[in-house]
């Protein structure tokens, strides 16, 4: 399959020739491709989180330099359908599929367990977030990638998110206002100078929540206001004398060392079934060029700030899922590096990393629990495996 034609560092093509005029030296280099992360927010989307079975690496690889030509295959046909494909790579799989260096922040998810609500870290080796205004471009592109993967990935968590009227969640609020915008936005989610090997990559963590939409809804309006930290009808920002330190907006806006405001780029979509039991809830999906910024929003929502304390949503949304991920760029995934030198040689890749946990856990934080999320075990009992098709 050929993939998307990104620029090549292969010794079989010749070296670019230098700008006409160019005193000296060879043009610099093209700035990396990224995956299609800014994509405006969509109709619908389906969320596919993987684990890789045993001995599945080599088709992983394998399927990697070619997603851009199966987004193609599908999404050529419409146009105007805007179908987009990102895909994230884990912690314990980063070891698994390539040899070479590490993006220097990828971590497993980091559990965290607050006096109220938990955050738990759940397995998750490959995230695929397919976009496009229309489901049937999803689900097709769903059914490509997943069919490629069967015998080497199993399905672990699957979501098919849609647009609730104008982008609001199912609580009614319209969700993704304040998402960072033009160079705010590729700033705020892209890996720069300070990882030079996985500049122009992402990290990207997700989280579904489920919604007691029958305890939401017995809330007035105003209750309901109080809690997020906007209003619900004309999606203002409530003024800070009336803002309550708990709420949603006030936890999880973060400032950095100069006080300026620290940003992720948030594409949530609900999702919901009518089933008996049925499940009402958000897809909460945050792209950050470094996830410390994300997990500074979300211990302030767990465990509060100041400490003890917890985010009002959560008081109707609970977390059933958490994992996450590096975002290559596409150059990286059109021409991976070679696979690891044997299965065996994981083995200390893995125990260094978990002494690397161990020193990056910030101190004062003992509610940080290191992930074990490579047992297999969601430790959520609810969640449903799909067959790989
Ligand atoms: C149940 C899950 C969640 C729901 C229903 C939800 C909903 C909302 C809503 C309605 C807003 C206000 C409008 C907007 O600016 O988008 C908002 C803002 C925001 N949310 Fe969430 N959210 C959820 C989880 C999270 C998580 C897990 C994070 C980060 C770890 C997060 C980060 C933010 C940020 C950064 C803002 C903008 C705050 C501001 O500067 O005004 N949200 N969310």
């Amino acid at each position: 399959m050929e993939s998307e034609p990104v620029p090549s560092a292969s010794p079989l093509l010749p070296e670019p020739a230098p700008p006409s005029g160019a005193t000296g030296g060879p043009a610099p280099a093209p700035p990396p491709q990224p995956q299609d992360v800014l994509t405006p927010l969509t109709g619908a989307a389906v969320f596919l989180v993987l684990t890789i079975d045993p001995g599945g690496e080599r088709a992983v690889r394998d399927l990697l330099p070619d997603l851009a030509g199966l987004r193609r295959s599908v999404g050529f046909r419409a146009p105007d359908g805007g179908l987009a494909c990102v895909a994230g790579i884990g912690s314990d799989a980063w070891d698994r599929l390539f040899a070479g260096p590490r993006p220097a922040e990828l971590h497993p998810f980091r559990e965290l367990v607050g006096p109220r609500h938990r955050a738990p870290a759940t397995p998750g080796d490959l995230l695929l977030h397919l976009r496009a205004a229309r489901m049937d471009l999803c689900f097709e592109l769903a059914g490509l990638l997943t069919g490629r993967l069967a015998g080497a990935a199993t399905v672990v968590d699957s979501a098919e998110g849609f647009r609730y009227f104008d982008n609001r969640d199912l609580l009614g609020f319209v969700d993704g206002t304040e998402n960072p915008e033009g160079r705010a936005a590729a700033a705020a989610v892209t890996v720069g100078a300070e990882d030079p090997a996985f500049a122009g990559g992402s990290y990207v963590i997700v989280q579904k929540y489920l919604h007691d939409l029958d305890a939401w809804n017995a809330l007035t309006v105003e209750q309901q206001e109080l809690a997020v930290g906007r209003t619900k009808l004309t999606d203002v920002e409530l003024p800070d004398a009336v803002k309550p330190p708990d709420s949603h907006v006030a936890l999880t806006g973060v400032t950095g060392p100069d006080g300026e405001e620290l940003q992720i780029m948030r594409f949530n979509m609900p999702f919901g079934s009518f089933a008996e039991g049925g499940e009402f809830g958000t897809y909460f999906i945050g792209y950050a060029a470094t996830p410390a910024v994300t997990e500074e929003m979300l211990r302030n929502m767990f465990l509060g700030r100041p400490p003890g304390g917890h985010d009002r949503l959560l008081d109707f949304s609970t977390a059933v899922t958490g994992s996450l991920f590096h975002v290559p760029t596409a150059d990286f995934l059109a021409d991976p590096p070679p696979a690891p030198p044997s299965a065996s040689a994981s083995a200390p890749v893995s125990e260094s990393r978990a002494g690397a946990r161990a020193a990056d856990a910030p101190t004062g934080a003992p509610a940080e629990i290191p992930a074990t999320a490579s047992d297999g075990s969601l430790a959520i009992g609810s969640l449903k495996r799909t067959p790989a098709r």
